[in-house]
């Protein structure tokens, strides 16, 4: 049976994962966060104290990644460890931005993410799923906002938390991960040419939300 995929990718904070998880629990889809494979490998080489680019690809062999999909929400195990936690770190943010220009970590992480979206309908977000991972994907969004947009929503999000860092630090790490994801060979974060552009600069979360199902509705036949 032909499953359905939906990919959205775009820049660091642009609010993917809250959208893509609100709306695949609306159609029932399965939502798979691609950035957590890639800070998994950055959890397991900083764990271990590998910093060296050959290193790094020497010590792919000893990992095994895998997900569980628990109530709809993604975990990820690492060696059979519930790493799902402890990859939301800023320092595991910006060294999986460095492991992922390594060309091997893509290729080591691909398979799992192509196995995944032929056997289930999905919504992947990530930043080359539209143009890498799943070239054919039914439909593809590009989300993307302002970086200070995008800094002050994740300020937002962590003001209650007692280590949250000052707007400065986090608007200064989101700029050097975007030049990261957008500058490297392999991959880089760019829009699809047959994605669909979507600045939620000036958009609610709601108005977001809304917006994409309209795009899914029009553009699928989901009955
Ligand atoms: O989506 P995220 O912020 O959790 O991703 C962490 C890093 O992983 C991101 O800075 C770049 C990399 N990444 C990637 O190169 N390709 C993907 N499909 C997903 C993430």
């Amino acid at each position: 049976m032909k499953t359905i995929n939906i990919a959205i990718d775009g820049p660091a904070g642009a609010g993917k994962s809250s959208i893509a998880k609100e709306i695949s629990s609306e159609l029932g889809f399965i939502y798979v966060d691609t950035g957590a494979l890639y800070r998994t490998v950055a959890l397991y080489m900083c764990e271990h104290e590998i910093k060296d680019d050959k290193d790094i690809i020497k010590n792919l062999e000893k990992i095994d990644i895998s997900l569980r999909f628990i109530g709809g929400t993604q975990c990820v195990y690492l060696n059979g460890e519930n790493v799902t936690d402890n990859i939301r770190t800023p320092e595991i943010s910006m060294e999986a931005s460095r492991v992922s220009a390594i060309p091997e970590v893509r290729e080591f992480l691909f398979d799992l993410q192509q196995k995944i979206a032929k056997e289930n309908n999905v919504i992947m977000d990530g930043r080359d799923i539209g143009t890498v991972v799943l070239p054919d994907a039914d439909l593809k969004i590009f989300l993307t906002a302002s970086p200070e947009e995008r800094a002050s929503r994740r300020y937002m999000e962590l003001q209650d938390k007692p280590d949250c860092p000052p707007y400065e630090e986090i608007l200064s790490d989101i700029i050097a991960r975007d030049y990261q994801d957008t500058h490297r060979k392999i991959a880089p974060l760019k829009q699809a040419s047959d994605a669909i552009l979507l600045d939620t600069t000036d958009m609610g979360f709601h108005e977001v939300c809304k917006e994409v199902i309209e795009l899914i509705e029009n553009q699928l036949d989901l009955d």
